[in-house]
Formats: C-alpha cells, structure tokens, sequence
C-alpha cells in the first residue's frame, strides 16, 4: 500500500439510531521514522532527497501519539486571533502558503461552492494567493463531490488531464501540488492516492483548517492526508471570502452533516454527523454580508431545517421537536436547542431589504412556525424546497425517508394553505432498488398532482457503505432507469410550464443579477420563486425618485410585468425600480 506521510488518519465510527454513539473505530499511522509506525512507501520522481531526510529527522523529534490525540479531541472553534502553535515538525515558515498560488474546482452541490470559500479564507490567512487561471497555479484543489457514480468519474477524468500539467511542469518552478477535498476525499480516502499517485493532498470536509499543515507536508514531497470527520466543527469562525465584488447573494451555511440515513444516501458517511452553527456566528455573517450590499443570503445545510443550535443553555431543553404530521425520523427524537424558526426569524430581521432563502430541508421539519414565519416575513421568500424522491409509498419506506406518499401529499397542501403562491420544487431518484413500473407511475402521478415550479431529478445510483448497498438489490436495469428518468423529466417539464404559466400578466419583484447570457440588450433577475427572469434593459422610474429615470444595476429591485413562461423561465418587461419593503405581493 502506499503510505500516507506524516498523518495521523483517526476515524471516528459513527453508529446511527437511537442509540447512538462515537468511538475511536481506527488509528493509523503511516510515518516512516514516526514514534509509533510503520510503513513508508518513498516515491523516487516526487522527492527532493534532500528536503525528506531534513524533514524525517525533524519528525523523529516531532509529535507523538498524545500530540495528535490532543489536537484531534480538542474543541475545534478557534476565535481567528488565537495564534497556535506549529506541529512541533513544521516550522511556523514552513506553514505559510509563501505566495504560492492556489486554483479551486468546485463540483456537486452548493455545500460544495460555501465550502470553497472556507478552504479558501483559510488558505489565504496562511499567505497563499488565488489564482483563476489554471496554467500559473502552484497549488490545484478539487473540491468533489460523490453522490452519484457520475460525480466520480468527472473527477478521475479531470485528474487524468491534470496529470498531463503536473509531468510538463519545468525543474526552475516549484513542483505542482494536486489536492482532492471534500466528499470524495472523505469517500475513497488513500484510494485516491493509491490510484492516482500524482495526488498530494487529501482532505475530507472537515479537515479544510488543516490545509496549510498538509500543504507544508506535500511541499516536501510526501503524500498527506486528513480525512477526520468531526462531531462538532461548522468553521463557525472562518468567514467565506466574498470574491465576486459585484456579486448580488451569498450562502451561508448554517448546519453541516446528516443524521437521517436514507438507505441510498452516502452523504451521512461523508459529511458525518449533524451538527449546527452558533446562532450568534450566523448573524455575525449575515450583518457584515448586509454591510457589504448583498442583497440575498441563502442559508445551507444538507438539513438546514432540522437546524438547533445547542451551543447555548436554554430553558425549554426539555421541549421536543415537532415534526410534519405523519412524518418520523430514523434516530432518536433530539430536545432542546435553538431551532430552525428561531433562527430564520433572527437572520430575516438583519436587513428587510435581504432575501433569505433556505436549502436543502427535509419535509420531515417543517412545523407550523416556520411556515407561518415564511408567510408573514416580506423578505423570506415564498419558495420550499421538500425532497420527496418517490411518488411510491413502498419505495419510500425502501428508501427510509420516515413518511409515505399521503403524508407528504398532505404536507404539500398544509404548506399551500399557509403560503398561497408558494414556489414548490423537489427532488426525485428514478429506477431505486425493487421499484417497479407501478412505483414508477405513482411517481409520474406525483409530479402531475403536485406541480412544481422547478424539480431536480437523478437516476439512482448505488454508492457504496449505504444500507442500499449492504440490504438491497440494485435490480432495474440501467436502460429502465434512464427510460423512467427521460418520462419523469417529460412530465415534470410540462407541469412546471403550467404552473409557471399562471405568472403570466402579473406584476412581481425581481432581483437583478446582470446581464443575459443569451443577449446583451437583455437583463436577468430572479423572483421570489427563485425563477429566472429575463427582460429587456430599458430606462424606467424609480419608485423613491419620482421623476428620476434610472437602468437596472445588479442589486436593485424592479418590478417586472410578466408575459410569458416556460418550464425554467419567465420572460417580461420592467415597469420600475423599488424596494423590497415598498413592494407588497404582486398577483
Ligand atoms: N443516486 C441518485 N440520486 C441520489 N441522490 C442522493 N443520493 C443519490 C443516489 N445514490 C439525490 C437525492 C438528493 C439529491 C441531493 O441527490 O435526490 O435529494
Ligand atoms: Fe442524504 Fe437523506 Fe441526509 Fe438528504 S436527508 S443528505 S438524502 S441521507
């Protein structure tokens, strides 16, 4: 096997249920020369000899066991001033990014996007700098992602083509490090570096605050690797950088982790356990975010609401959580904390002129008083993500997502009732292990009852390590997968066309992103939908100027006439510029 230097890879073994719990499952060491281990597998084309007999010889007096036990038990939210000590074998310089420049890939889902911005804050505070050309970077970082068998083979793909800028690299620069964060990392772990030798740097989604220290070890020609999942890191104190200037929204991500183990779900097993940030911290982004002119957050977790932040003691511990009417979960029922409507009534009150939006929660928590709080607040918007996967009830529980087709019908209605207009969109698995052509109907069925404005829509993919994969039969053939996936994607499109369609003549508020990607005498925004919105850039009034014409910039509020719709559009013209506050609901 090929070693992973100078890492100390500490897995804790995560049970799930009710009664759950952690233990120490492994620790490994692969150091040559290390106090405690083991193997070492040198790679002659990567190594300055030199460099790695300094470097071993400083680690034969470097950290031991206790060392790392410390730091991995350690509480993990550091305030940013704190200054740490270096590992005792990595001198403070050589933990310094010494303006080497750093490129970031972003593949999979928004978690992903906020998460670059973490490694990157980090990275920077260590003295790297960014670059968005590929062909001057130093440092290469994917951030990956592994939900589908497909999100996989973009990444081995991509590393096959990085490999080819790795071996022209000339001896005058410094050698070119390649780095694989994120769930994949967390997934594959020294697969990846068995596999692909020209992999430096390993790091799995909660181990970004330990970049510089892997970085320092690659630097010196050795493999590294943190794959360490945390029970309480939300890098609660590492503000993303902001780095489009003229950027109208951000997210900001308030819970990480799973809990709920849907049976064909790996994220549990990469992202590990739920765990939520500080309230305090959110708002803390939020305001500067405000401060900086964005007009739009949206909060982010893998289960945003099932947010709760314990991190305070409060009175109502003993409270239990109300779930959606016939819903259930898949672990014991948790008490106590700050909960997802507390903490949307907070981040809404930051700025009126702030959209909030929400992703990605799951149906399960969606008590009254947040859908009372969406209703009532202008600048939440009205739009609900509600993941149901599958029309059929069988499947459901299949899939172990603790509500049968009724229940989530009845919820959709419930949320319809409380927020009328509300923008509706979900996701859906086609061809999961054991569904037939009857589930397979009763999801077609779904889509027609429904009819969501927007949908995202997979076929299944079985992963590894999930319980799919360990009691189930991943039996539709992969032809009838792809087969029911075109006919969901069919039924949905013409749904969401008619449902978009009843947009048609009204008035509504969008917020302006910039120029059409289609047209340069074209500007698009989004409504409170969350729908593209494109319109032709003309001069209009400006409600709080009378008399003052005024063109739309990023960032300013209009109102736009709609006068047609498709399944992912809306088209229209604009009427005037406004606030969020001054405009009550249109149509
Ligand atoms: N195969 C296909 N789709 C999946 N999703 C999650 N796991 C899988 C899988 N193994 C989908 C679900 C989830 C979305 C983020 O990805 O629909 O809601
Ligand atoms: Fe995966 Fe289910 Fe958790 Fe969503 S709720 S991340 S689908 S296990």
């Amino acid at each position: 096997m090929h070693s992973l230097q100078c890492v100390l890879q500490v897995q804790r073994s995560l049970r799930w249920g009710p009664m759950a719990s952690v233990s120490w499952l492994s620790l490994r060491m692969c150091m040559a020369h290390s106090s405690l281990s083991s193997t070492t597998c040198p790679n002659p084309e990567r190594q300055e000899a030199g460099a790695r007999k300094d470097f071993s010889s400083r680690l034969a007096t470097g950290p031991t066991l206790q060392h790392f036990l410390r730091s991995a038990s350690a509480p993990q939210e550091k305030l940013s001033s704190e200054v740490e000590d270096p590992p005792p074998y990595l001198t403070m310089d050589e933990l310094l990014g010494r303006q080497r420049k750093v490129y970031l890939e972003t593949y999979g889902c928004q978690m992903n996007v906020n998460d670059t911005e973490i490694a990157w804050s980090i990275l920077q505070k260590s003295g790297y700098l960014r670059t968005s050309n590929l062909q001057e970077a130093d440092v290469i970082l994917l951030v990956t992602c592994s939900i589908r068998e497909k999100a996989e083979q973009t990444i081995w793909n991509r590393l096959h083509q990085l490999k080819a800028l790795k071996t022209r690299r000339l001896r005058s620069q410094v050698p070119l490090r390649i780095g694989i964060l994120g769930c994949m990392a967390e997934r594959l772990k020294e697969e990846i570096l068995n596999r692909e030798k020209m992999v430096d740097v390993l790091a799995g989604p909660d181990a970004y605050r330990d970049l510089p220290r892997l970085l320092a070890v690659a630097e010196s020609g050795q493999q590294a690797a943190n794959v360490l999942l945390s029970l309480d890191e939300t890098y609660a104190d590492v503000m993303p950088v902001q780095t489009s200037p003229s950027a109208t929204s951000a997210f900001v991500s308030i819970m990480r982790g799973c809990d709920n183990m849907c049976t064909y779900c790996i994220v549990p097993f990469t992202r590990g356990r739920e765990r939520s940030r500080p309230v305090a911290s959110i708002l803390e982004e939020v305001r500067k975010l405000s401060e900086q002119g964005l007009k739009e957050v949206t909060l982010l977790g893998q289960n945003v609401n099932s947010f709760r932040d314990n991190s305070e003691v409060q009175f109502n511990n003993a409270v239990s959580t109300n779930l959606s009417r016939g819903f259930t979960t898949n672990y014991k029922t948790k008490q106590g904390g700050l909960r997802f409507a507390h903490l949307l009534d907070q981040v809404s009150r930051v700025d009126p002129e702030m959209r909030i939006r929400f992703t990605s929660p799951h149906p399960k928590d969606f008590p009254d008083e947040v859908l009372q709080l969406i209703h009532e607040r202008d600048n939440i918007c009205k739009q609900i993500h509600l993941p149901a996967q599958s029309g059929s009830s069988r499947v459901l529980e299949a899939m172990r997502r603790g509500y049968s087709r009724e229940a989530y019908v009845e919820l959709v209605h419930h949320i319809r009732e409380f927020i009328p207009g509300v923008s509706l969109s979900s996701d859906f698995i086609a061809g999961f292990c054991g569904e037939t052509e009857e589930d397979h109907i009763q999801t077609v069925s779904l889509l027609r009852e429904v009819q969501y404005n927007m949908g995202f829509l997979f076929a299944y993919s079985m992963r590894q390590k999930t319980r799919a994969y360990h009691r189930l039969k991943d039996d539709v053939p992969e032809e009838v997968k792809l087969r029911r996936l075109e006919e969901l994607i069919t039924v949905f499109r013409e749904e969401a066309t008619k449902a978009n369609q009843t947009s048609v003549g009204c008035t509504q508020l969008v917020l302006v992103e910039g120029l059409s990607k289609r047209s340069a005498t074209d500007l698009c925004g989004r409504n409170d939908g969350n729908l593209k919105v494109i319109f032709p850039d003309a001069e209009m009034e400006d409600v709080n100027n009378p008399g003052l014409r005024v063109r739309a910039q990023p960032g300013d509020y209009v109102l736009v006439q709609i006068t047609s719709a498709s399944s992912q559009t809306l088209k229209g013209h604009v009427l005037c510029r406004t606030t969020l506050k001054d405009s009550s609901t249109y149509c």
